[in-house]
């Protein structure tokens, strides 16, 4: 499947979550069976060309992505949780969103030092979460150099924003 056969699952909803925005929405692209296939079979080249260790994804679009490329490599995921709900002793960070904060939570055992931990979202905005997710995984001890995403949403900046981080990052489309 093309990068444009791709992009054509992805449903636009129109004034959501407010009025203006256009959302672009995954949740056709991964009902398409031999459409999210060919998704993960993307990342999963891109993440084994990145030499990946590991796949971490963030609650709750990246885990869809995140564990079928771990799956599809035969390495682990690290799921990058919402706060309060990993049953263990955690490490956390607060960003910032559009309006207000978020917080973002990882079980530091999870990961090896040094390991090379690549980051797989559903879609890249203004890079907040991807970013945060890099400082968390980094803070445990990560080696996080790649980020991929089925969707960048270019004119929001975030790649750029991941890229001065050190973070080389992909997505399958703009
Ligand atoms: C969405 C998306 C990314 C993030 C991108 O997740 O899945 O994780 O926003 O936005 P950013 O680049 O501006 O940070 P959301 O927080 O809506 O959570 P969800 O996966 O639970 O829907
Ligand atoms: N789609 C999905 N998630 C998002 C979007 C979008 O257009 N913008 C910010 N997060």
């Amino acid at each position: 499947m093309s990068p444009d056969d791709l992009k054509a699952l992805v449903r636009t909803v129109p004034d959501f979550p407010a009025r203006g925005v256009q959302f672009r929405d995954v949740t056709t692209l991964i009902a398409h069976g031999e459409g999210f296939a060919a998704a993960v079979e993307h990342l999963a080249e891109r993440a084994r060309a990145a030499g990946a260790e590991a796949i971490a994804g963030m609650e709750a679009r990246g885990f869809i992505f995140g564990a079928a490329v771990a799956v599809r490599l035969g390495i682990g995921f690290v799921p990058v949780r919402k706060p309060g709900k990993l049953p263990v002793a955690t490490i956390g960070i607060d960003y910032a969103l559009e309006y207000g904060s978020d917080r973002l939570e990882i079980d530091p055992g999870a990961i090896a030092p040094g390991q090379n931990v690549v980051i797989v979202d559903d879609l890249i905005a203004t890079g907040g979460t991807a970013l945060a997710a890099a400082e968390l995984l980094r803070g445990a001890g990560a080696r996080v150099e790649h980020a991929l995403f089925a969707i960048d949403l270019r004119e929001l900046g975030g790649a750029a924003k991941l890229r001065a981080a050190g973070v080389a990052v992909e997505a399958l489309m703009d």
